[in-house]
């Protein structure tokens, strides 16, 4: 309604009543009339302010209700940007109401039950194992007790994962983080601190049994040329310094095993690999595995010996472990070439290859990963992602190639180190 149409006889019948009777009336009482004129001005003043009251009112009201959508806006945009926080987390979040239902959950959440209604059902009924793992107990109580509870738990899937609960309104708000890869890696590290600390044990050991060993040779020489020996004495003692060069010998190549290059250097990798084949001289002493090498004239390359040497203990300890007591081992070297995108990369390439038992497909896929292994009792599974991360330090690359079928069983590992590249120094003082 504007102001233009409201006169004071259409908004107030009494005003207009008033008006036709003063009208009628007008001849007869003039005394009369006059009143009335002045009660129409009164009227006409009352309705001018109730009208102004009005429009001061409805403009207030305009700026409450401004002020309360802008409020609502801006409480909604926190909601938003509160959203998407905890979507960008790198933690599960589960908001749960006193009835353990799930009321909001982000999309990593989501992903921990993937096809499952979430929203709305309670937290057990989505992942029953839970209520009576050490996470439904933690829950309960910082439910019961109003307080916050932090835990790692380990789900059947084999993930780490650390916990915290904390009370939020009458439910919970759980925030779970995936910390399976740290965990591996510390274990990882623990244990190559565990293998360093027995590599220098077996290093020192081996340095102070050198010394007697040498003069126990020296010994049996002097029986052996003594003219008061007997003939049996002389060939005990003949055989008895034929056992302690093997000793000897096993006692060098573990002194040179540990030793581990600070700088890289050149080194030829028959030699390497003629070492490491000396080191499992006494297993292949029980087994009947015939060794076959193929060694290029020219095999040296700037490298880390000590590292490569480590390369190929374990190509080597895997293939007798697949030979199972009996079979072929063949060891190769030779100059060749490789192709990174377009450019042809000269350098050498080595190939370890037995005919044992070969793997199978999975096993093909998952090799190189930390911590996989098929051999429960003897293998921890460090072996070929230590030989890989080696292997990537002097620019190279590991392929393998394995079959199963019967009678053509085998693994071919070959490894490819280019003549040209930066070798890192080794981290190992
Ligand atoms: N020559 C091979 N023939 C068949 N399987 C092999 C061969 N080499 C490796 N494998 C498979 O790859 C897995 C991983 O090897 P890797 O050397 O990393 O660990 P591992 O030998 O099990 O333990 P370790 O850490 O003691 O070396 C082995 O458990 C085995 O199943
Ligand atoms: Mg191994």
């Amino acid at each position: 309604m504007t102001e233009h149409n409201l006169t004071p006889e259409a908004v107030n019948p009494a005003i207009a009543n008033a008006s036709h009777r003063t009208q009628r009336e007008a001849a007869v009482n003039p005394i009369e009339y006059t009143q009335l004129i002045a009660e129409v001005a009164t009227l006409r003043l009352l309705l001018e302010v109730n009208e102004s009251t009005a429009l001061l009112q409805a403009q207030r009201a305009d700026r409450a209700m401004a002020r309360l959508r802008e409020a609502a806006e801006a409480r909604e945009a926190q909601a938003n940007q509160l959203r998407q926080v905890t979507e960008a987390s790198i933690d599960s979040v589960f908001v749960l109401d006193a009835a353990w239902r799930v009321q909001y959950v982000n999309a990593l959440g989501g992903a921990l039950a993937p096809g499952q209604e979430i929203l709305g059902r309670p937290l057990f009924d989505i992942f029953p194992y839970l209520e009576h793992a050490a996470f439904g107990r933690h829950a309960r109580q910082a439910m019961a007790e109003r307080v916050q509870v932090c835990f790692l738990e380990l789900c059947p899937a084999g993930q780490w994962f650390e916990i915290s609960v904390s009370p939020v309104g009458d439910g919970l708000v759980i925030f779970l983080r995936d910390v399976t890869n740290a965990r591996q890696q510390d274990e990882l590290l623990r244990r190559s601190e565990k293998l360093a600390a027995v590599g220098r044990l077996a290093s020192s050991i081996s340095h102070e049994i050198n010394n007697p060993l040498e003069s126990v040779v020296n010994l049996l020489y002097l029986i052996e040329h003594s003219d008061s020996a007997g003939d049996e004495m002389r060939t005990y003692a003949q055989l008895a310094a034929s056992e302690l060069s093997r000793v000897s010998h096993i006692v060098t190549q573990t002194l040179k095993f540990h030793r581990q290059s600070v700088s890289a250097q050149h080194s030829r990798l028959s030699d390497i690999l003629d070492s490491v084949i000396a080191l499992f001289q006494g297993r292949l002493l029980g087994m009947k595995v015939r060794v076959h090498r193929r060694f290029d004239a020219d095999d040296s390359l700037s490298c880390l010996a000590g590292d490569i040497r480590q390369v190929f203990a374990n190509l080597i300890g895997n293939a007798l472990d697949a030979l199972q007591g009996q079979g072929e081992l063949w060891m190769r070297t030779r100059r060749s070439c490789d192709w990174s995108g377009s450019e042809r990369v000269p350098g050498l390439r080595i190939t370890v290859a037995d005919n044992g038992s070969g793997m199978s497909d999975h096993t093909r896929r998952n090799l190189f990963e930390a911590f996989y292994t098929t051999k429960p009792n003897t293998g921890t599974g460090l072996g070929l992602w230590v030989s890989q991360g080696i292997i990537q330090n002097h620019g190279g690359r590991v392929r393998v190639r394995s079959s199963q079928r019967p009678g053509r069983s085998g693994t071919v590992f070959s490894v490819f180190f280019p003549l040209v590249h930066n070798t890192p120094d080794s981290d190992h003082p």
